[in-house]
């Protein structure tokens, strides 16, 4: 990382480019203790790439599976956000209009595009992987919930170029995080397409049901649950619509 001229942190990218790997996020795992803020792993396929609670993520070629390292003061659960709204400037960049889904996924249309897994050690790294459809066909089984640029557009799209938005993208975002969270913050509220609607969040076995009002600045949801105000944290949360 080099600090620019006003005080404002940058980010310089060094690209590990992979044929097929298990999972991005695992491979930065691996060499992130002797890694350089701002390593990226990114991989034509992965064989065992995976979200949140060890789900499947589908990973075939044409798609962008991209993991980078980052080497933040404080590991933080927000630094999903920076993947989010990086996700989601890129979508727009090529023309694409997309929202948030709290806490993890970018959505089109009432399907997902991308999703976001951050993971990390305490003091030393975090990794920040994402997934986004780009040329890739969507597994069968997932035609309903899922979508790729590809079908949106009509056309292929550059993946380099994808990438190299995703890239400038994540240094503007990790730089706001990194000064100001709460600007971050401010950006995910209106970036989320979820506030206002009734949402049935569910955290190990417990679930709770309720309008969402806000996402505040630590990054948690206030749900509106019968007319009392609830905090749910992130972690590893799912959120459906009732
Ligand atoms: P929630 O985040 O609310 O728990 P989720 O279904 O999005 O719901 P995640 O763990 O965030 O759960 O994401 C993993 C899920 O994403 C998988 O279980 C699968 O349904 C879906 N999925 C897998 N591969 C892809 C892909 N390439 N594109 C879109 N969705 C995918
Ligand atoms: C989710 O929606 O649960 C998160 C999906 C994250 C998928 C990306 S693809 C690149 C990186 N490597 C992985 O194995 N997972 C993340």
């Amino acid at each position: 990382m080099v600090n620019v001229g006003d005080g404002a942190w940058d980010v310089r990218w060094k690209i590990i480019r992979l044929d097929e790997v298990d999972s991005t996020n695992e491979y930065a795992r691996r060499i992130a203790p002797d890694s350089p803020e701002g390593t990226v792993v990114v991989a034509r396929r992965q064989t065992a790439g995976r979200g949140r609670k060890g789900r499947r993520w589908a990973s075939p070629e044409g798609g962008l599976w991209v993991s980078v390292i980052l080497k933040p003061p404080k590991v933080d659960p927000r630094l999903v956000f920076v993947g989010a709204l990086a996700t989601v400037d890129t979508l727009a960049d090529f023309g694409i209009a997309s929202g948030i889904k709290w806490p993890n996924d970018v959505w089109v249309n009432g399907k997902k595009i991308a999703g976001v897994l951050t993971e990390g050690k305490a003091g030393e790294y975090a990794v920040l992987g994402i997934g986004l459809n780009v040329n890739n066909p969507v597994p069968e089984e997932l035609r309903d919930s899922a979508v790729s640029m590809i079908q949106l557009t009509g056309s292929e799209l550059p993946l380099e170029k994808v990438l190299e938005r995703l890239l400038f993208r994540l240094g503007g975002w990790y730089r706001v995080f990194l000064a100001r969270p709460d600007l971050l913050m401010a950006k995910v509220r209106e970036r989320t397409f979820i506030l206002g609607m009734v949402v049935k969040v569910t955290e190990d076995s417990a679930t709770v049901t309720g309008r969402a009002l806000d996402i505040l600045d630590d990054g948690s949801l206030l749900l509106d649950v019968d007319g009392h105000l609830k905090r749910v944290m992130y972690g590893d949360v799912s959120l459906r619509f009732v």
